[in-house]
């Protein structure tokens, strides 16, 4: 496995364009971006990590100091996982003047939900991404679908932007309790670790009584963090949306179909995200 630091080292590994599937993270990773390259390993063509964290999809008060760097323990992991070339630029690599030209996505899908409570976030992850595009030129991005509206966003801006790459989601990665793996939970006390489970079982229930019928999806979602505040969570939101386009669904059009229950809080100091898919 090659460890590159610059594009031009980059492009001198890889010099042909479209011949590999790229796995794009910010490091600390786990098993879930593991199976994320599992799963780009498995198309047979070489595999491209990034590792970088990007400053531009932090609010001032969020963790970009205290995110964890771990770049050599990073590289055996994705070494072990079949990874190919690891492209772990710094930050003069990434923006060696300030990054004027910004990705302004649609704010349809980016504006709602995570985008709603971390204005700006998807400008940045949006910024970031096409320039990683630009440096790997991957055939084929795998994303999680742990961070599901984001893998939306990229979708939709590949599609606009007309980018020759396919966009793949990555199913979840769970814990033996259910807890989705991420790099923000080994911030978790041992207490809220205990607790964490408890935003997926509140998208579950959800999930299950909007299914069910009858109640406002307003009304449910409004429960859902009730009951998490009320054991001592905070929630940013808990909601249930369309697959196709996380629009809102009308409350008096059918509960069959395709949905997806979403939800953010935060326990402690530490804010979890997770979603659930499901059909009515
Ligand atoms: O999901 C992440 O880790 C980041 O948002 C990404 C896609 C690597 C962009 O910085």
């Amino acid at each position: 496995m090659h460890v590159v630091h610059t594009i031009a080292a980059l492009r001198a590994a890889l010099p042909v364009p479209g011949s590999c599937v790229f796995v794009p993270t910010m490091g600390n990773l786990h098993d879930g971006h593991l199976a994320l390259v599992r799963q780009a390993a498995a198309h047979g063509l070489p595999v491209v990590a990034s590792i970088f964290v990007n400053r531009l999809q932090f609010a001032p008060h969020e963790d970009f100091d205290r995110y964890p760097r771990t770049l050599a323990r990073d590289c055996e992991l994705l070494s072990s996982a079949g990874c190919s070339i690891v492209f772990a630029p710094d930050e003069a690599e990434m923006y060696p003047e300030p990054q004027g030209f910004k990705v302004q996505p649609d704010p349809a899908i980016a504006d709602i939900l995570e985008g709603h409570f971390r204005p700006g976030f998807f400008t940045g992850v949006c910024t970031v991404v096409l320039k990683l595009f630009g440096a790997v030129q991957p055939r084929i991005a795998v994303f999680g679908k742990k961070d599901y509206q984001q893998l939306m966003v990229i979708r939709r801006m590949t599609r606009q932007f007309a980018l020759p790459i396919e966009i793949e989601g990555g199913e979840t990665t769970r814990a033996a309790d259910g807890l989705a793996l991420s790099s923000r939970n080994g911030y978790l006390s041992d207490t809220e670790r205990a607790h964490a489970i408890e935003l997926a079982q509140a998208l579950a229930t959800l999930a299950r009584q909007f299914s069910e019928g009858g109640t406002p999806l307003a009304t449910l979602e409004a429960r859902a963090c009730q009951a998490l505040a009320e054991r001592g969570w905070q929630p940013d939101y808990l909601s249930v949306r369309r697959r196709t386009d996380l629009g809102i669904p009308a409350d008096d059009a059918p509960r069959s179909g395709d949905w997806v229950a979403l939800g953010a809080a935060r326990i402690g100091a530490t804010r979890l995200i997770d979603n659930l898919e499901f059909s009515g």
